[in-house]
């Protein structure tokens, strides 16, 4: 099976340049319309499609991304992988701002978001989906970027729980605290629902977390703020930019038939149908 890759540019990735031969498309969904057009080019040969999660001019706070738009857009568009890119606050000492965080679960602190395409609409595939979430991510496409970010020598760390939060708000400092008790690594706004949405769309989903802050439980009175995040992901971008370009190829040399028919099943067996 040839591969196509999905990346999810997180706030700061929206740049089109790590494509060659790219087009725009616009793209619809019957969950509504995804963040932004899709980019669709090629990094060494294999396709790729590029889509900014809070639209290019980063105007969708992560409480309004059309995640299922997202996915499903992507999952129709082909993408046999999503790779997505996220910036996190640093709920340990340990992962300092500028690692990167190969995340491996996550704590669900969203309220109200959609996380199922299995909603009873009209519109919707037909079914009740019960989706396993171990594991998580794309075991797989993870050791291949721990792998790379291993070889390119960049900070990093193989294994971490985010915790993802409604937002658009930051966590007071006792919710900051309570996280840490809780054992997360990092914190952010988007991780849920698109891995759940993925695992649902039987895709091999694997994230690149950056710890672009330290929240706000230092008691030496580190507070994030929006100026820090986005500067400490711009400083980083061409370490993502080279962590992706050398990612994706490696995905294409091996071969995912059994992974994908794995997760497909898993998907499709995880859909109670009315009886
Ligand atoms: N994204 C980047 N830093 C964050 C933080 N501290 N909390 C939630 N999302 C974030």
């Amino acid at each position: 099976m040839r591969v196509k890759i999905g990346i999810i540019g997180g706030s700061g990735l929206d740049d089109p340049d790590i494509l060659k031969n790219r087009t725009e498309k616009k793209v619809t969904t019957i969950f509504g319309d995804p963040s932004d057009v899709f980019i669709e080019g090629e990094i060494e040969g294999v396709p790729c499609v590029l889509l900014a999660r809070h639209g290019r001019q980063h105007t969708i706070m992560p409480g309004n991304v059309n995640y299922r738009a997202n996915i499903w857009g992507l999952k129709e568009q082909g993408c046999t992988h999503v790779i997505v890119t996220t910036a996190t606050g640093s709920l340990q000492e340990h992962i300092h701002r500028g690692d990167f965080v190969i995340i491996d679960s996550f704590i669900d602190r969203t309220q109200n978001r959609k996380q199922t395409f299995y909603d009873g609409e009209p519109n919707s595939p037909i079914g009740v989906c019960h989706i396993p979430m171990e594991p998580s991510f794309c075991q797989r496409t993870r050791q291949i970027i721990i792998n790379t970010a291993k070889e390119l020598e960049l900070p990093f760390h193989a294994t971490g729980t985010v915790v993802a939060i409604q937002g658009p708000r930051f966590s007071s400092k006792a919710e900051s605290l309570m996280f840490r008790q809780w054992g997360g690594h990092v914190i952010n706004m988007t991780t849920v629902p698109e891995v759940v949405l993925a695992k649902e769309a039987g895709l091999c989903y694997a994230a690149i977390a950056l710890a672009t802050d330290y929240d706000c439980w230092k008691t030496s009175g580190e507070r994030v703020c929006v100026e820090d995040v986005m500067s400490t992901f711009k400083q980083s971008i061409p370490s993502i930019i080279e962590l992706i370009t050398k990612v994706v190829p490696k995905i294409a040399e091996e071969d995912w038939d059994n992974t994908i028919t794995e997760l497909k099943n898993v998907a499709k067996n995880s859909v109670m149908l009315p009886s």
